[in-house]
């Protein structure tokens, strides 16, 4: 394998290895449990018991066959036979109404129930913290919500409802079998340990096999989303025909292990159908020694026989039926897995909702890692006054966007404190934090949608000219304006047909329009022109009025007006202070501001356009 398909096939979510212990029925039960639990139940109940009704009518069937029979061979009247085969015609118009009436049920409750586990599944994904999709590459999480959920879906859509009229025409036949003879029934189960091992030996095989397929479908799910949406580096470093190879290696493999899990579980049906043949093989031979005997009659015999048949059509139908459930089985586990995520962070149960008093932000000797074992910020403390503009500068890596991911509490930090506005961030709710917080991103994230949609997207109920007006305030309105539909411009996906900067002027409109009484701006001025870096800081400027604000940047000259400079080396915060203060340190700030502005005169009109140099 190569490098690459090594790191294709990261899988993070744990899911138990299905070779340790079968938890094929936990998991079943789990699946059902959507069809047939909370509000569903009293519908699921009401069609199991119109289905078992109606069965009454099948079972009943064979018996008033063996009866019109029984009449035939005890020379009966005609007007008597007739009678017998009628009541078996009505009976089966019984059972045809109402299987109609439970079917209709349960296609509805089948429906209802993939709804609710797609529907759970993409809010609760919704709901994890960053740290879990840290872990989880996203192709993979996606073939969760789709292979995986499909292949749960295929269960209710075909076997559900299956699966329960088997199960209830198997008890209710066994039932009459035993009362009508006894013996016969016996004869009948010989074959029963049979197919019970045939099951478990089935099951043994083919669920890992279904497991390591869902697996590799994942794993083939998270390389193509890469390569798909990291086309432009796939083709620039001219790896298409790598990319290809790899695809093959990861479709060959989904192959094969998919080949053999249908394999086995297809071949239960066969062998089933075989057992059934024997059943009723040994129903008529023991039947027949009884009648020989004088012990029974015919008409039971013949009874006996369909009702051998109606025992084996469900169990047959349960063979069929093997595959989809057990790779549903496999399906639903990995689903399951996400389920059972619990976010890291989450608010406490006295959390309260933020209070707005001006913006007082205080760092308190905090540490913080990503990863147990590898501190990212070590004793970070700083005091934020209300409108200050706080600048963060330093080498890359050095924990820049950290701090402000710890202060948006994307992620909770090892120890210390953060205060804002003198209340610890731990006892808010995150809701009303990231109310309060507006954020533009180091790299703009736009939604396949419209540009107004975009930037209406910021705050619930913001009307269109909020939006207009915002743009204004970040110099996009004129490049907006000048898009070919303005407006109404279709982005397509995140953006692309933006150059960088224009995303990055409509990230501040958006985040203008959500009007927040916090700012976090992480180094939206890299990689522009020096027109628009300078329409950008106005806009940037425009936003931060009056707002303590945090920006980040690799260009000096961004933070260069900022009340408080901090200056972050490997974690640590090794300098603060104003712009001059720090120039007269000669310090740390000193070096990076001389080495960003060699060959140019410190604080030139036109330097901010030198890049950061991260050393
Ligand atoms: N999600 C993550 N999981 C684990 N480690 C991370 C994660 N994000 C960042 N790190 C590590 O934390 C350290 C600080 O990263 P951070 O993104 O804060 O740097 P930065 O100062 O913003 O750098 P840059 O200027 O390049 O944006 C780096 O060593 C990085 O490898
Ligand atoms: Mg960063």
């Amino acid at each position: 394998m190569t490098a690459s398909t090594a790191s294709a096939s990261k899988s993070t979510v744990n899911v138990p290895a299905p070779e340790r212990k079968s938890d094929l029925l936990p998991v079943l039960g789990r699946i059902m449990e959507y069809m047939s639990g909370g509000q569903a139940r009293g519908r699921f109940l009401l069609a199991v018991f119109l289905r078992s009704v109606g069965l009454i009518g099948l079972i009943l069937m064979p018996w008033l066959t063996g009866q019109a029979i029984n009449v035939a061979t005890a020379g009966g009247s005609g007007s008597e036979l007739a009678m017998w085969c009628i009541a078996a015609l009505v009976a089966g118009a019984f059972y045809l109404a109402l299987s109609t009436v439970a079917e209709r049920q349960f296609a509805d409750l089948a429906t209802r129930a993939l709804e609710n586990l797609q529907t759970n599944l993409f809010n609760h994904i919704q709901t994890l913290s960053l740290s879990f999709f840290d872990r989880q590459p996203i192709g993979e999480l996606l073939s969760r919500v789709t292979n995986d959920s499909e292949a749960v879906a295929r269960f209710y859509e075909t076997a559900a409802s299956q699966i329960i009229r088997a199960i209830i025409q198997i008890v209710l036949v066994l039932f009459v079998m035993l009362v009508i003879s006894p013996e016969l029934t016996v004869a009948a189960m010989v074959v029963v340990p049979f197919m019970l091992i045939l099951t478990f030996a089935v099951e043994r095989i083919s669920s890992p096999a279904f497991a390591k397929m869902q697996e590799e479908m994942g794993k083939i799910s998270g390389f193509q989303e890469e390569s798909i949406s990291g086309h432009k580096v796939v083709t620039s470093n001219r790896r298409q025909e790598w990319a290809g190879d790899v695809n093959d290696e990861l479709a060959g493999s989904v192959f094969d292990v998919g080949s053999q899990a249908f394999f086995t579980s297809l071949l239960q049906f066969p062998l089933t159908t075989s057992l059934i043949m024997v059943m009723t093989v040994i129903v008529l031979f023991v039947g027949a020694l009884l009648v020989l005997d004088g012990q029974t009659t015919l008409g039971v015999v013949i009874a006996f026989s369909g009702y051998a048949a109606l025992l084996g059509s469900p169990l047959s139908d349960i063979a069929n039926l093997s595959s989809t459930t057990l790779n549903a089985v496999a399906g639903g586990r990995r689903v399951f897995s996400v389920l059972d995520e619990q976010p890291t962070v989450v608010d406490a149960p006295d959390a309260v909702p933020y209070e707005f008093k001006g913006g007082d932000v205080v760092f308190d000797n905090v540490d913080f890692s990503y990863v147990p074992g590898r501190k990212i910020l070590k004793q970070n403390t700083f005091h934020a006054e209300p409108g200050m503009k706080i600048g963060l500068v330093g080498p890359t890596g050095a924990g820049k966007s950290t701090i402000i991911n710890i202060l948006t509490r994307y992620y909770d930090t090892d120890s210390g404190r953060i205060l804002i506005d003198g209340q610890d961030l731990r006892s808010l709710t995150q809701e009303s934090l990231r109310e309060q917080i507006g954020v533009v991103l180091q790299e703009a994230f736009l939604f396949t949608d419209t540009v107004m949609n975009n930037l209406l997207y910021a705050r619930a109920d913001a009307t269109k000219e909020d939006c207009i007006e915002a743009a204004k305030r970040a110099n996009a309105h004129e490049f907006i304006t000048n898009l070919p539909q303005g407006y109404d411009t279709m982005m397509t996906e995140r953006g692309a047909n933006l150059s960088q900067g224009q995303r990055q002027m409509i990230t501040i409109a958006r985040a203008m329009v959500a009007n927040p009484k916090l700012l976090v701006l992480d180094e939206a001025t890299s990689n522009v022109d020096t027109r628009t870096e300078k329409l950008i800081q106005e806009g940037i400027m425009a936003l931060s009025e009056g707002k303590t604000s945090f920006v980040i940047a690799h260009r000096l000259s961004t933070v260069r007006d900022s009340a408080i400079i901090l200056v972050l080396n490997a974690g640590e915060i090794v300098e603060s202070g104003s712009h001059d203060e720090l120039m007269a340190q000669k310090g740390f700030y000193y070096t990076l501001y001389m080495s960003q502005f060699k060959g140019k005169a410190p604080g030139g009109a036109e330097s901010g356009t030198a890049d950061f140099i991260s050393t």
